[in-house]
C-alpha cells in the first residue's frame, strides 16, 4: 500500500476489524434500508421504523425512517438511567485550570436537562419553536440543546465568538423568539460579554422578530442588564418538576445550524431527528471504536457541527463520558491540552489540524512533560491535515501507539463520511481514508463526467444517507441550488478530492468561494459584504491563501471611494470593522488597497487571478487577455510585493 502507516495493534476487543468492514460496507451499499434499519436499533424508538430511506434528489425530498418516532434527549440521557445512571456523562473542565470543574453522572445530567427544559417551558417555548443558544462552552450549553430536543423545540446554536450583528441575522432568519445565553463567557482568561451582545443584537435596527423570552445562565457573576418581563435568570425559573420527553416523528426538525456558503448570507442547515440520531450514534460507535468507561474529549465548540454531533449527541447516545472544555489550547500555556489529558485520563482526543499545528510550533517539551499514557485514539477534523502535522500528532502526541482517524465531513452531512476505522485500516498521513458505511463518494470533472479509479476531481456523493441535511431553513430552493444543481442528481460537497490506487480519498480543499480558516468555514462573500458596509470602501474581493497555522488566511483586496487614501490607520480600522461585523474568526490576515479589481469586460471579478496574486504565485496567472484592464495585474502584483 502506498505511503501507508500500519494501524497500531491492541488486544482490546474492537467494533470493526478489516474483514468486517469489507462485508459491512458491501451490505450497506447493496441493501441500505436493511443495513440502516438494523443500525437504527441502537436507539430507543416509541414507534420502531419499518421504512428506511425514501428520497429523491430530483426533485429534492429526503426522508429516513419516516414511520418511526423517538426523542433524542431520551436516547442521550433518560434511557441510560437504569443501566448506567451513576456513570459519568460529562466532565466539565473550566477555562481556568484552578477554577471550578464539575463532573455529572447521567442521573445528574438528567436532572439538569429537566431543569433547563422546565425553564424553557416556563418562558412559553413549545414544540416546533426555534430557540437560539448563544453560550460559552459550559455544561448549560449542552443541557440547553438537550432540553430543546426533550420538548421538541428546534435549537439554533450560534457560536459565542460571533458578533451581535452576526447573531441578529441568525435570530432573524429562523424567527427565533427565544434565546438562551450566559452573563459572560471565558476564553483564555478573556471575558466575552454574551448577554450584552444579545442585547445589542436585539437592538439592531433591522431586527424585527420580537423576543418573547431570554434565559440567562449566571456563569462569571458579571453585572449585566436584565430587561423586566423578557429576561429571566435560569436559577430563578428552573424547576425539578416532571418533564417527559416529547414523542417526535423521525422527520421532525431537531436543529438548525448556520453555515457559510459561496454566496449570500449563511444558510440555516436543517437536520431532523431520526436520521441524524442514527447517523451520529452509529458513526461515533465505529469511528472512535468507543468502549464503555472510556473518557472521550472533542475540543470543538458546540457552536459548530462537530460540537453538536461529537460532544453532545454521538457520545451521549452511546452512554460515553464526554469532556466539555471551556478554554483554549494556549492558556495558561501551550501544555494545556496535555495537562487536561493527564488530569482526566483522556482516552480519545478529537481535535483540529489548526490546533495541532499551533501546538507543534511550540515544540515537543510541553507534550513530553506530560504522561499522556491514557491516550488510545486520536482524531482530526475540520480541514485537511498536512503530513508534517499528522506525523507530529502520531509520533509525539500519540507516541506511535494511538491510531489517527482523519474524519472528513460537513455541517450538511451530519456526521463523519470518510475516515479510516481504527482497527480496520492502515492510515495514510494527509488522507481521510475510506468511505463510511452507506457512503458512495464519486469524483467528477467540471463537466460532470464521472472519473473512475485513480483520479482527481470534484467530490460528490451518489446516494442519500440518514444523517443528510434535509433543507435550508425557509429556503428549500437554495438547498437545491447549492447542493444538487452543479451535477445532476448528485450531492455536491464543494470540496476537491483525489482518489489513489488503494481507494483512499485525499481532500484537497474547497473548490468554491468558501475558505477554511482554522477549521472554520468562512464565505468570502460574507467578508466582502462586511467590508463594503464601511463608508470609505467602494469594492472588496476576498480570497483564501495558504497560512502556516490557520490552513488558510483571509486576503482582502479593497478599493476605496474617490478621494480616500489607503493608510495604516485605515488598514487597522477595516480589520477591526470586519471583526465587529462578523466576529474575530473573520479577522482579515492581509489587506491590499488597490485602484481596481480584475474584471472581465462583462464585469465579473476574476478571482483566479486574485488567488494567485495572494499566493505569491505570479507565474501561473493564466489567460489575462479577457480582462477589461490587463495592466491592472501588474499593479496588483506590485501592491502584493510592497506589503
Ligand atoms: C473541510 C466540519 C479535509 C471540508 C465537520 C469540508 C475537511 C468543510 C475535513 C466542512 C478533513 C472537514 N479533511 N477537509 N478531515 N473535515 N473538512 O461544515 O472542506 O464546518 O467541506 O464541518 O471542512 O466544514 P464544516
Amino acid at each position: 500500500m502506498l505511503h501507508a502507516v500500519a494501524r497500531p495493534q491492541s488486544d482490546a476487543p474492537t467494533h470493526c476489524v478489516a474483514e468486517q468492514y469489507a462485508d459491512m460496507y458491501r451490505r450497506s451499499i447493496e441493501d441500505p434500508d436493511g443495513f440502516w434499519l438494523e443500525q437504527a436499533q441502537r436507539l430507543d424508538w416509541y414507534r420502531v421504523p419499518t421504512r428506511g430511506g425514501e428520497w429523491s434528489w430530483d426533485p429534492v425530498d429526503i426522508k429516513w425512517f419516516a414511520d418511526g418516532s423517538l426523542n433524542l434527549c431520551h436516547n442521550a440521557v433518560d434511557r441510560h438511567l437504569e443501566v448506567r445512571g451513576d456513570d459519568t456523562a460529562i466532565i466539565f473542565e473550566p477555562d481556568d485550570p484552578s477554577g471550578d470543574g464539575r463532573t455529572l453522572s447521567y442521573r445528574e445530567l438528567h436532572r439538569e436537562v429537566v431543569r433547563m427544559a422546565n425553564a424553557l417551558k416556563a418562558m412559553g417555548v413549545a414544540k416546533g419553536d426555534r430557540v437560539t443558544i448563544y453560550m460559552p462552552m459550559i455544561v448549560e450549553g449542552v443541557t440547553a440543546m438537550l432540553a430543546c430536543a426533550r420538548i421538541g423545540a428546534v435549537h439554533s446554536v450560534v457560536f459565542g465568538g460571533f458578533s451581535p450583528e452576526a447573531l441578529a441575522g441568525r435570530i432573524e432568519d429562523c424567527e427565533s423568539r427565544f434565546v438562551v445565553t450566559a452573563d459572560e463567557g471565558l476564553r483564555g482568561s478573556k471575558r466575552v460579554p454574551l448577554k450584552a451582545n444579545v442585547d445589542a443584537a436585539l437592538a439592531e435596527p433591522d431586527h424585527d422578530t420580537p423576543i418573547d423570552g431570554m434565559l440567562v445562565i449566571r456563569h462569571t457573576g458579571a453585572d449585566i442588564a436584565m430587561t423586566e418581563g423578557r429576561d429571566h435568570w435560569f436559577h430563578e425559573v428552573a424547576s425539578d418538576a416532571d418533564c417527559p420527553c416529547e414523542e417526535m416523528a423521525a422527520e421532525d426538525p431537531l436543529f438548525i445550524l448556520y453555515t457559510s456558503g459561496s454566496t449570500g448570507k449563511p444558510k440555516g442547515v436543517l437536520h431532523t431527528t431520526g436520521g441524524y440520531g442514527v447517523w451520529t450514534a452509529t458513526t461515533f460507535h465505529y469511528v472512535f471504536d468507543y468502549r464503555p468507561g472510556e473518557i472521550y474529549w472533542c475540543t470543538a465548540d458546540i457552536g459548530w457541527v462537530t460540537g453538536h454531533s461529537y460532544i453532545v449527541y454521538g457520545p451521549l447516545m452511546n452512554g460515553a463520558t464526554s469532556l466539555v472544555f471551556e478554554g483554549v489550547p494556549n492558556y495558561p500555556d501551550h501544555g494545556r491540552f496535555w495537562e487536561v489529558v493527564d488530569r482526566h485520563k483522556v482516552n480519545i482526543l478529537y481535535t483540529a489540524p489548526t490546533a495541532i499545528r499551533a501546538l507543534m510550533r511550540e515544540g515537543d517539551d510541553h507534550v513530553r512533560q506530560r504522561d499522556r499514557s491514557s491516550l488510545r485514539l486520536l482524531g482530526s477534523v475540520g480541514e485537511p491535515i498536512n503530513p508534517e502535522a499528522w506525523r507530529w500528532y502520531f509520533d509525539v502526541v500519540g507516541e506511535g501507539r494511538a491510531p489517527i482517524v482523519d474524519t472528513w465531513w460537513q455541517t450538511e452531512t451530519g456526521g463523519v463520511m470518510i475516515t479510516t476505522l481504527p482497527a480496520a485500516h492502515d492510515m495514510k498521513p494527509g488522507s481521510a481514508g475510506l468511505p463510511f458505511f452507506g457512503i458512495e463518494p464519486q469524483l467528477v470533472d467540471n463537466e460532470g463526467a464521472v472519473l473512475e479509479g485513480e483520479a482527481e476531481g470534484n467530490l460528490c456523493i451518489t446516494a442519500s444517507w440518514p444523517g443528510q441535511a434535509r433543507t435550508v431553513y425557509g429556503d428549500h430552493e437554495r438547498f437545491v441550488q447549492t447542493y444538487f444543481t452543479a451535477y445532476k442528481a448528485k450531492y455536491f460537497t464543494g470540496d476537491g478530492c483525489k482518489r489513489d490506487a488503494d481507494g483512499y480519498y485525499w481532500i484537497t480543499g474547497r473548490v468554491d468561494d468558501v475558505i477554511n480558516v482554522s477549521g472554520h468555514r468562512m464565505g468570502t462573500a460574507e467578508v466582502e459584504s462586511a467590508l463594503v458596509l464601511h463608508p470609505k470602501v467602494a469594492e472588496a474581493a476576498v480570497v483564501g491563501y495558504p497560512h502556516d497555522i490557520k490552513g488558510q488566511g483571509i486576503y482582502c483586496y479593497v478599493t476605496l471611494n474617490a478621494g480616500e487614501e489607503g493608510s495604516d490607520e485605515l488598514y487597522a480600522e477595516l480589520r477591526n470593522w470586519v471583526r465587529q461585523e462578523i466576529g474575530p474568526i473573520a479577522t482579515p490576515d492581509h489587506m491590499q488597497f488597490t485602484d481596481g479589481l480584475p474584471k472581465t469586460r462583462s464585469g465579473k471579478i476574476m478571482r483566479r487571478i486574485l488567488r494567485k496574486v495572494a499566493e505569491n504565485d505570479y507565474g501561473a496567472l493564466g489567460d489575462t487577455s479577457t480582462l477589461a484592464d490587463p495592466s491592472l495585474v501588474d499593479r496588483l502584483i506590485d501592491g502584493r510585493r510592497n506589503r
